[in-house]
């Protein structure tokens, strides 16, 4: 039997950007520029499968110091709530609303393009931790996305890539990523990249603790390191929501059919078991010509 589409795979339109809505909110956006930044509020900052969550939770261990393994088993949507997010029932307020209120020093994941992050943000208040991929393993752990979460319509592997090559412009990963590319050296934000990450976990939980003005001892450093690998956060249901029994009942039950978790492969360079050449082909020569203006580069090779 053909599978079927989520009637619910639906877009709210700002500022000539395209969210999924739901779960991001019109009313909430609306918010985003004019929210009040605190000077230790901490916005981890992503392009969507590019290691928002990884880098969530290395900032929520680093932030809190103390009980990091317990703090490490708290939904991660609890410690870094999702800025542009619809409240989490219906009827309740937008998430950027109730984050008013929050105790400091508050935590927040985006997906939004730099230029429309709160502008005291952009303005130098608060810190921004800004985690990128290269392009053909974020192509595909969109597409192995939409195979998991009853939200998302359902495409083929082609079908998908050539979704995100055809992005609206305020969201495409050529527009975005060398955007947030030219304020890496902002004293207010730190650039750093899932291939990096990959390749030396421990020293970003260093350099992340450093510029998040965090001193943590040697033992502090190796348990967040611990809580942070990728074996860690697939058995973890806090950060693996395919690990949760209420989120994957909710939204999930496509992904459990076929298997396919949330925290799924973490690789670099998974792109080789999904690209044809021809694919290859017209994936290089778009991103050679989209990147020709930027030093920014990426190993997709692990
Ligand atoms: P894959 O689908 O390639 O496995 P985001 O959090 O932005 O949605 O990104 C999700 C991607 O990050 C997924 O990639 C996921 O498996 C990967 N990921 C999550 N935690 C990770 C970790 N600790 N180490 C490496 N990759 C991780």
């Amino acid at each position: 039997m053909a599978e079927q589409n989520a009637p619910s795979a639906t877009f709210c339109y700002f500022r000539g950007a395209r969210f999924p809505s739901p779960p991001v909110s019109p009313q909430g956006l609306e918010l985003v520029e004019s929210f009040g930044v605190r000077d230790d509020d901490v916005f981890v900052s992503a392009f969507r499968k590019s290691g928002t969550t990884w880098t969530q939770q290395i900032v929520s261990l680093v932030t809190t110091g103390s009980n990091i393994s317990e703090v490490s088993r708290i939904p991660l949507g609890k410690r870094v709530p999702w800025l542009e997010r619809a409240g989490l029932h219906a009827d309740a307020p937008p998430i950027i609303s109730q984050l008013k209120d929050s105790p400091s020093p508050r935590l927040m994941k985006t997906h939004l393009p730099y230029n429309m992050l709160p502008k005291q943000a952009r303005e130098g208040k608060g810190k921004i931790v800004y985690c990128a991929r290269n392009p053909k393993d974020v192509a595909v752990s969109l597409y192995n996305m939409r195979q998991i979460n009853d939200m998302l319509q359902l495409l083929t592997w082609e079908e998908a890539l050539h979704d995100f090559l055809s992005e609206p412009p305020a969201n495409l990963w050529w527009n975005v990523i060398p955007e947030y590319w030219c304020h890496k050296d902002d004293d207010n934000l730190l650039f750093i990249k899932y291939e990096d990450m990959k390749k030396d976990l421990r020293g970003h939980v260093v350099k992340i603790a450093e510029f998040l003005g965090r001193s943590l001892t040697e033992e502090q450093i190796d348990e967040v390191t611990a809580n942070c690998t990728f074996a860690a956060m697939k058995e973890n249901q806090a950060t693996n929501v395919s690990r949760d029994p209420l989120i994957q009942e909710k939204m999930l039950k496509r992904g459990k059919e076929k298997g396919i978790e949330f925290v799924r492969k973490g690789q670099v360079g998974d792109w080789r078991n999904w690209f044809s050449p021809q694919q290859l082909e017209t994936f290089e020569a778009f991103h050679r010509e989209k990147m020709a203006e930027t030093d920014l580069t990426f190993e997709d090779e692990e």
